[in-house]
């Protein structure tokens, strides 16, 4: 064995993997661009099948480019009965994010040629996986809740048809707003745990969806893409606005992490949250729904608090999934979906990463440090203790 002294870097924090154009995080002030551009300028002014082209080609759309794009994605909004059946028969069972992984598993065998690795033919899958992870997750919300499925609606914008396709209902101008907003701020953060692992599997030369898939599974923990539904469990659970104080400073004693707070970049406000806050709150003056707006008291209250207490110490901000609880709640989505959204946004994210980085592939192979015992006896298994 040798002495060599080995550098752990926990989590791979501070760790460098690779150039790209795609996105820009500057955790120390709070800012965030996608492919230059400022995210509180495409929150306002795009729309998420303009951010999805943005990310996938490298440029905005000109209008020929806009109206081609949008139109294929309208294309390929259905799903086979053979995904329909899946859906059917796992949900309910399962938590829908892992009912949605099935289903983009499954999604690879209507591939026509999985050999073909061209830019042109992983662009296609990428348009296909946009397209398709909105209808499958209406599809999943509605079953589980004993509802039929609603099929997209052409005349509909990716993030509204979504919306109708999971309550029914088209969707008014401002919750329309809000979902697409939702879906631009989730759709690219970097090399966070699932765009990582996203590039990890795709390093190996795996098919794109083999690829996502990995993405779709290392969103579902907590401390990912489960944050928000985490967050507005702790919010329910706290139920009353006056209960928030204690509640947070018995987490908070107890040495319990407050879900939606905190960020391995962001050592400052998450610029996403401060979006969603400013969203919600313009919401809230229209609405007089009596839930949300003690979910947003819970959450105002709670923010203070933390602020107080951790913030401005330790850099532990708000990040994009402590108000976004509260905004789907407004929008009658149910909680167990929220992490699958952030999949379907992330789909754009997640295969331009891949793209990018097939153009400079490098298998990725870390080391790990060994600290056990080195040339054990074996010991016949009669004779073990
Ligand atoms: N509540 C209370 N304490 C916290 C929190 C939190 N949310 N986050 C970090 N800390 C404390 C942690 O206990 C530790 O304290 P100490 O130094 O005394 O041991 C210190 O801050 C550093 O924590 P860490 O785990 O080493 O920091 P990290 O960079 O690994 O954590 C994080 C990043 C996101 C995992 C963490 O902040 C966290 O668990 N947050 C809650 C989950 C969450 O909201 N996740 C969503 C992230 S944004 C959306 C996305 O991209 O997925």
């Amino acid at each position: 064995m040798t002495d060599e002294k080995v550098t752990i870097s926990k989590g791979l924090e501070g760790i460098f993997i690779a150039d790209t154009t795609l996105c820009k995080i500057d955790g120390t002030n709070g800012k965030l661009w996608y492919r230059g551009y400022p995210i509180e300028v495409l929150a306002d002014k795009s729309n998420y099948e303009e951010v999805a082209f943005l990310l996938l080609y490298g440029h905005l759309p000109n209008r020929h480019e806009m109206d081609v794009f949008d139109a294929r994605l309208k294309d390929e909004r259905e799903v086979s009965s053979e995904i329909k059946e899946i859906i059917k028969m796992y949900s309910g069972k399962a938590h829908p994010n892992d009912v949605l992984r099935t289903c983009v598993s499954a999604l690879s065998t209507y591939d026509d040629d999985m050999s073909d690795r061209s830019k042109e033919a992983n662009l296609e899958r990428a348009v296909k996986l946009i397209a398709k992870l909105p209808t499958i997750i209406a599809m999943i919300g509605r079953t589980m809740r004993g509802k039929g499925f609603v099929e997209p609606d052409r005349s509909l914008s990716h993030s509204s048809n979504f919306l109708y396709m999971l309550t029914g209902k088209r969707p008014d101008k401002e919750s329309a707003k809000l979902i697409d907003l939702m879906f631009i701020l989730h759709a690219e953060h970097g090399s966070n745990a699932s765009t990582f692992s996203t590039l990890v599997t795709g390093s190996t030369l795996a098919d794109t969806y083999s690829a996502v898939v990995a993405g779709i599974a290392t969103l579902r923990g907590p401390l990912h893409g489960g944050a928000d539904e985490a967050a507005l469990n702790m919010m329910k659970a706290i139920g009353e606005p006056d209960n928030t104080e204690k509640y947070i400073e018995d987490a908070l004693a107890g040495k319990q992490r407050i879900m939606g707070f905190g960020h391995r970049v962001y050592k400052a406000y998450d610029p996403r949250a401060k979006v969603v806050y400013k969203y919600l709150q313009s919401f809230m003056k229209t609405t007089t729904d009596p839930q949300i707006e003690k979910l947003l008291e819970i959450a105002i209250r709670a923010e203070k608090l933390m602020e107080e207490k951790l913030s401005k110490t330790k850099g532990i901000w708000p990040n994009i999934d402590f108000f976004s609880g509260p905004l789907y709640t407004a929008m009658d989505i149910p909680s167990d979906l929220f992490t699958p959204i952030f999949a379907a946004s992330r789909m754009a994210g997640w295969t331009a990463h891949l793209f990018e980085y097939w153009e400079n592939n490098r298998l990725f192979r870390p080391l790990d440090n060994y600290v056990g015992k080195l040339d054990v006896e074996y010991v016949p298994i009669d004779k073990r203790q």
